[in-house]
């Protein structure tokens, strides 16, 4: 405790001249948000958008203006917002479907942003581990109180976790007891090969320690993408609504996708296997759900998207035996 009233002046200069020095050293050690944590405010934006309950309850938290994207700033926002909105959606609610429709009581959102699964999950009484960077879990931690009750709250936890640390991915699942359905929305395309390589040697582990599966759309995200576009435009269009779509993810986050996507399926699942992974191409959806994106759609765009449905698949990984 400090007592300034019975220093000398000198003494007292001294004092006060430490405690600024601890507060500026504080605020330097504070970690700054890389620029592709700022892509989670994007991906929760659609979400919202969309019309997902539990996105507009995250970003009223966060605060609204926050997380909006400025429609003014985006070029071509309006052609872009349907598809990326039946694009965010296809995949966080395709992964959600799988967790209940597998019954696992157990979720590892890897690189989980500020997505709303926390939010779905605790309340169908599942526990839940999201990791991410620290400045994004600082935050997402701050909101939780605002949007769980105490109950739900306990069966949800935050860990700061570079999907690339095999320790502190470790340490998040550990959190967990039994199977595991490790998800991922986001992640690799942000990375380089030998980033995806660890990230998934990572992964492995946790697998062989804690048994489940690691489920994700992430090595097709350039496939979901052009495939909600094709939904929305006709062909002359698709391709070029496509482009400005990457173009916004890649100016936020400063990245070159086409170096980290996969030629096609099978050169992915031959990468994944490489890591000593098994891999199974399982249906998007395991039974019909209505997505909230489709409601603006006409006839034709939602029969485009009925059949997509079957088109699309999620990569189901594992030990196998
Ligand atoms: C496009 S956002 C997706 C967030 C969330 N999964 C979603 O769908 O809304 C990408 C996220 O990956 C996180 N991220 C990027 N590299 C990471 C790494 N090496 N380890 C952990 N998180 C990472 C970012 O901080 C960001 O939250």
């Amino acid at each position: 405790m400090f007592r300034l009233k019975k220093q000398g002046p000198i003494a007292r200069f001294l004092t006060l001249a430490a405690i600024l020095c601890a507060v500026w050293t504080s605020v330097c050690a504070a970690e700054a948000m890389p620029p592709v944590s700022y892509t989670a405010y994007t991906s929760l934006y659609w979400l919202w958008e969309a019309g997902v309950p539990e996105a507009a309850e995250f970003s009223e938290a966060i605060g609204g203006e926050k997380v909006s994207l400025s429609k003014d700033s985006v070029p071509h926002y309006e052609e872009l917002a349907p598809v990326n909105k039946l694009y965010i959606e296809m995949r966080y609610a395709a992964l959600n479907e799988y967790i209940a429709g597998n019954r696992y009581q157990n979720v590892l959102d890897v690189a989980c942003g500020f997505a709303p699964r926390s939010i779905a999950m605790a309340r169908q009484g599942r526990m839940f581990v999201g990791t991410d960077f620290a400045p994004s879990i600082a935050e997402i931690r701050t909101v939780l109180p605002d949007c769980l009750s105490r109950k739900q709250q306990k069966r949800v936890h935050y860990a700061i976790a570079d999907a690339k640390d095999r320790v502190g991915m470790m340490r998040a699942a550990d959190r967990l007891e039994g199977p595991v359905c490790i998800t991922m929305d986001g992640l690799m395309m942000y990375l380089t090969r030998e980033e995806q390589a660890t990230v998934l040697k990572n992964i492995k582990a946790i697998l062989e320690k804690h048994g489940g599966a690691y489920v994700t759309s992430d090595f097709l995200a350039r496939e979901f993408v052009k495939a909600a576009t094709a939904v929305v435009y006709d062909d002359k269009d698709a391709q070029r609504v496509y482009r400005q779509s990457a173009e916004m993810y890649e100016k936020t986050a400063n990245v070159d996708f086409d170096k980290a996507f996969f030629a096609d399926a099978d050169e992915a699942q031959k990468f994944i296997e490489s890591q000593g992974l098994k891999v199974k191409r399982i249906p998007l959806f395991q039974r019909p759900v209505a997505l909230q994106s489709a409601k603006d759609f006409n006839f034709g765009q939602y029969q485009k998207l009925e059949s997509l449905k079957n088109e699309l698949f999620l990569w189901e990984i594992t030990v196998g035996n």
